[in-house]
């Protein structure tokens, strides 16, 4: 079996449902279940007897020592993490604690167990490092797009606590012999993913009349990936990645964030067209921009598909309406989220802004 951390999350879930749709291999699930994490993306395979799901944190040497021992799985794939930059502007602690001391309780159980298997399952062990690439830093306009040889020059907490972990990562290859592969993704988007992110959130807040906050004058660009696509990278990683090696995922989809929120109502003016008659782009809002916004990142992903024969196969265009219309769909799930700690959070990110 494989043991995935961080299946209730956005990426995660999607991972999981993906995988166990796909193929017989058991998946362990462990998830704390922070805010982030969401059983009901799992309703699915809650039966399934391939599924088998722990409440649990990363950074419980005791419990990873025992789950390891117990299930003895092939592979770890390591999705748990603090993920939302806001976030950790406005309370760095827990990104410490969970992206850089889990990750290292991770590692250490990984280490201990991977050291005692023996034969064949040794060599074949693989830990994989889920990343992003914001770890790389910003670029301006013009600047080629980051490869896996871009220095390391992350500028927010949240990057810069994942810049660690990939330290980490890094070094347990290099010093123990452990068999690691690091992917560095893009923005991701699709089904599940929690609305405090700039797709979700400016969906959901166009469908509920709210104002959609643009930070600063909306022109950062990010590359967008469709997180389906994602998924399908990391089993190709998994299956073919050369241990030690790094491979930068992206979606070819470089945007400014002004255009995807006009993408999204353009969507939502022909899906769920007002009654009075007037576009969704009417509720944009320009709120005061995030401190250190990064101004751009780009992924060169010519690595993962050279030596893997990966690319994506969702355009921005195809995904984004499957996005849309999953949301439109799911306005259940919507609802569920949007909780006391939601409504605190809003409350907490956008009232200071001017939103
Ligand atoms: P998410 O915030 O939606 O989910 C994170 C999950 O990890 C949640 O289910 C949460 O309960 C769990 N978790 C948090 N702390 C934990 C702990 N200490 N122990 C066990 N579980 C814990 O995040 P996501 O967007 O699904 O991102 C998953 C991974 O992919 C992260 O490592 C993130 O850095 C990386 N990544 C995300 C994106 C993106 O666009 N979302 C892009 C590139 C890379
Ligand atoms: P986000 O989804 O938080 O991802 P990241 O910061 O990891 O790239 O934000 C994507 C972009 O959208 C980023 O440039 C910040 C911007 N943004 C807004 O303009 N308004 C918002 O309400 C949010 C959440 C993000």
């Amino acid at each position: 079996m494989i043991l995935v951390t961080g299946g209730a999350g956005f990426i995660g879930s999607n991972f999981v449902l993906d995988w166990l749709a796909q193929s017989d291999e058991p998946v362990l699930n462990l998830d704390k279940l922070t805010y982030a994490g969401n059983r009901e993306n799992l309703a699915s395979v809650q039966a399934h007897a391939g599924h088998l799901f722990v409440q649990g944190d990363i950074s419980d040497s005791a419990l990873l020592d025992s789950l390891l021992a117990k299930h003895q799985p092939r592979a770890v794939v390591n999705f748990a993490a603090e993920s939302h930059v806001d976030r950790s502007i406005h309370g760095p602690e827990d990104f410490i604690q969970t992206n850089i001391m889990g990750t290292f309780r991770l590692l250490e159980a990984v280490r201990a167990y991977w050291g005692g298997l023996t034969g064949e399952a040794k060599p074949a062990f693989r830990f994989l490092h889920v990343s992003t690439d914001e770890v790389y830093g910003s670029l301006s306009k013009n600047e080629p797009a980051f490869t896996e040889s871009h220095p390391y020059e992350p500028n927010s907490p949240y990057s810069a606590s994942k810049a660690a972990s990939d330290h980490l990562v890094r070094a347990y290859h290099h010093t123990y012999g452990l068999p690691v592969l690091t992917t560095n993704c893009s923005n991701n988007y699709g089904p599940y993913h929690f609305p405090e992110k700039l797709i979700p959130l400016m969906i959901v807040n166009a469908l509920a009349g709210k104002p959609l906050p643009v930070y600063g004058d909306g022109m950062q660009i990010r590359d967008w990936l469709y997180v389906k696509d994602h998924c399908s990278a990391i089993r190709a990683v998994l299956r073919g990645g050369r241990a030690g090696e790094v491979y930068n995922v992206g979606g070819w989809n470089e945007k400014p964030n002004l255009d995807i929120v006009h993408t999204i109502c353009a969507l939502l003016d022909q899906l769920r067209p007002k009654t009075s008659g007037k576009s969704y782009r009417d509720q944009i809002t320009y709120v005061a921009d995030r401190p250190g916004h990064d101004r751009r990142y780009a992924i060169d992903a010519g690595k993962i598909e050279r030596e893997l024969g990966w690319k994506p196969v969702e355009t921005f265009e195809t995904g984004i309406a499957k996005t849309v219309q999953w949301y439109l769909d799911n306005q259940d799930w919507v609802g569920h989220v949007q909780s006391g700690a939601y409504r605190e959070w809003v409350q907490t990110n956008y009232a200071a802004r001017g939103a």
